[in-house]
């Protein structure tokens, strides 16, 4: 394993997964989000863990899909790789998974983040779908958790302009289950995960599959379309404009082609 770290305690039957690209600021490359995908899989097949904890470091949960890893690909390249395939895997596990976040979450990182069970937040955390700000949208579920977490008015606002909302205004609109001192967010994830850790797991197994019941019907629909038109976007010279830009670190002109 390159980009995530993975390590497992026994008392309380707790796994820590941590995302391990520190430089780039966890941006989500095709490798780590294999790697978490095979290290999710290992750890619901295991009898010794009972609740898993994802997080990045103090600076940055994830700030998003690897945008050079992805700039110059057409929208076929994309559909064919398919990448956000992998991503499935989060939501395919039957254990609970709480993400304890500090720093950025934003575009991927913060679909990511939603698509975990729980979330405990460090007050620095900063949540946001920028994906506009690079002429494409969300992919990886954004317009559709973000929507019925928050409600669509501020799901709106955040998606069309990218803007970012504090750890607070997470609070507030119920993306996060608490936020805390920056020193103290894995420790509180820590200690909600053994809460739960020492409960039943057939009934924490199955109880979690039912709350994702009601919260995610229909989102297969939806979150096929988000896929589709997020891959789409890589036809348009806008999203070519828009990440090129990122990469030279300067405003892109978007001209509606
Ligand atoms: N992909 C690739 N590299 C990234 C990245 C990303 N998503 N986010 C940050 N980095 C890299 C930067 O390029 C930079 O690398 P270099 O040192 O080689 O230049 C390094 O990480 C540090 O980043 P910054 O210098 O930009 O740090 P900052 O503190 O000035 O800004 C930030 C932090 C506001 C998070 C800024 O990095 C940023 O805007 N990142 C992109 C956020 C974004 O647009 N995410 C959405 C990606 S698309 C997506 O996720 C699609 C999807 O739905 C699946």
């Amino acid at each position: 394993m390159e980009f995530i770290k993975v390590t497992e305690q026994k008392e309380p039957q707790v796994a820590l997964i941590e995302l391990n690209r520190p430089k780039e600021l966890n941006a989500l490359n095709r490798q780590l989000m294999e790697e978490m995908r095979d290290a999710l899989q290992q750890l619901d097949k295991n009898d010794d863990v009972r609740v898993i904890i994802i997080t990045g470091n103090e600076q940055a949960f994830a700030a998003g899909a690897d945008i050079k890893q992805m700039a110059d690909k057409t929208a076929i390249e994309m559909l064919m790789i398919d990448q956000i395939s992998t991503w499935d895997q989060i939501r395919r596990t039957k254990k609970p998974i709480i993400a304890a976040v500090s720093g950025f979450a934003l575009g991927g990182g913060c679909e990511f983040v939603m698509t975990c069970d729980m979330v405990i937040a460090s007050e620095t955390a900063k949540f946001g779908q920028p994906e506009i700000k690079l002429g494409t949208i969300p992919g990886a579920g954004g317009t559709q958790r973000l929507t019925k977490a928050i409600g669509k008015a501020k799901a709106m606002e955040l998606v069309l302009t990218g803007r970012f909302l504090s750890a607070e205004e997470a609070h507030f609109y119920g993306l996060v289950n608490k936020v805390v001192p920056k020193e103290m967010y894995l420790y509180e994830a820590i200690q909600l995960a053994k809460e739960i850790a020492h409960l039943s797991p057939v009934a924490v197994q199955l109880a979690k599959e039912s709350i994702n019941r009601s919260f995610e019907t229909h989102l297969d629909e939806g979150l096929t379309l988000e896929r589709k038109n997020f891959y789409l976007t890589f036809s348009s010279e806008d999203q070519k404009e828009g990440m090129k830009a990122f990469i030279e670190k300067r405003i892109p002109e978007f001209k509606g082609k």
